[in-house]
């Protein structure tokens, strides 16, 4: 508590942030709108909780109601139990336009006891095919599982302006979360369909929370200040155990990688590949000054 009695802007920042967020979370009525679905999605439990539901007519999903430049999102997901071949559970933040930035989780189900697996891209103006994929380590239908921007980081974007590569700060993004067949690439690149016998597919998400600067009216709830008086998440970076945490998860779980496609790129790996770039002390860590440091964590 002896923050609290810090006199420096940046810990009144923080404490004000803070609750915002605690009396902003988990409230989905307040937060998102269903989008599409014709009633599968369903906000539940007094605005704790959204259940998407996916059968042979249609998917679901929401998105949130604000627009955010930077910020730390966390939310719980739980995803399809069983036979969830064909099925992808999204969640994903995206600008407007047609040069737009995106950062993208994709959970592609499997069927009963083969692994999930999370399929993440990083779009700048407008360019994408920066995937990576990742087996989950633990099992993601038995209980809620936190993705956060501070636990167990699988992923990072380094800013690499100075080498030409576009980098993500200045568009606002709206989250967006939803649950749709995709049977004709998911599992096992579309071999393996979505089993409609076990329709409806259900997953839900729980406690969201947006530490972040929502974008209205043009102006950042942040204020006009925000560069000289910056809350924590602002400047957080990996410290080295967040760094022997992601070296570990890229090293026993990561399936596909981009940067090692030499056969997709014959012209040359994309400029942020370079291998000094790549090298497992490097922050490649999608690190959106401010709000979108988008390391997924699982826990
Ligand atoms: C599903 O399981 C199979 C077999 O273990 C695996 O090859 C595949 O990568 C898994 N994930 C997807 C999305 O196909
Ligand atoms: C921003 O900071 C400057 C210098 O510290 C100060 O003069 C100005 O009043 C501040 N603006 C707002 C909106 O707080």
């Amino acid at each position: 508590m002896a923050a609290l009695h810090d006199s420096s802007n940046s810990s009144i920042v923080v404490l004000v942030l803070m609750i915002i967020s605690l009396a902003m979370a988990s409230n989905f009525y307040q937060d998102v709108d269903i989008t599409w679905g014709d009633g599968r999605a369903k906000v539940l439990n007094g605005g704790n909780l959204v259940t998407l539901s996916l059968d042979r007519g249609s998917g679901s999903g929401f998105q949130s109601k604000n627009e955010y430049l930077y910020g730390k999102f966390d939310m719980q997901i739980k995803l399809v139990s069983g036979n969830s071949a064909g099925t992808v559970t999204a969640y994903y933040l995206k600008s407007r336009g047609s040069t737009w930035d995106e950062l993208d989780f994709e959970f592609l189900g499997n069927l009963s006891g083969d692994p999930y697996t999370i399929h993440t891209n990083v779009y700048t103006n407008g360019k994408g095919d920066r995937e990576q994929q990742f087996y989950l380590w633990f099992d993601p239908t038995s209980d809620f599982h936190t993705f956060y921007v501070d636990g167990r980081p699988i992923r990072e974007f380094k800013n690499l302006e100075s080498m030409g590569v576009p980098y993500p700060k200045t568009q606002v993004m709206r989250l967006y979360s939803s649950l749709w067949n995709a049977d004709d690439w998911a599992t096992r690149g579309g071999l393996v369909k979505t089993d409609w016998t076990q329709a409806p597919f259900t997953a839900s998400v729980k406690n969201f929370n947006a530490d972040a600067c929502a974008w209205s009216n043009g102006a950042s709830t942040c204020g006009s200040n925000f560069s000289s008086s910056k809350p924590s998440w602002f400047s957080q970076e990996l410290d080295l155990s967040g760094q022997q945490q992601l070296k570990y998860v890229q090293k026993n779980y990561m399936v596909y990688n981009y940067c090692t496609d030499t056969k997709r790129f014959p012209q040359g790996l994309p400029r942020e590949c370079t291998p000094c770039q790549m090298g497992w002390n490097t922050r490649f860590r999608h690190k959106f000054k401010i709000l979108r440091e988008i390391d997924l964590i699982v826990e």
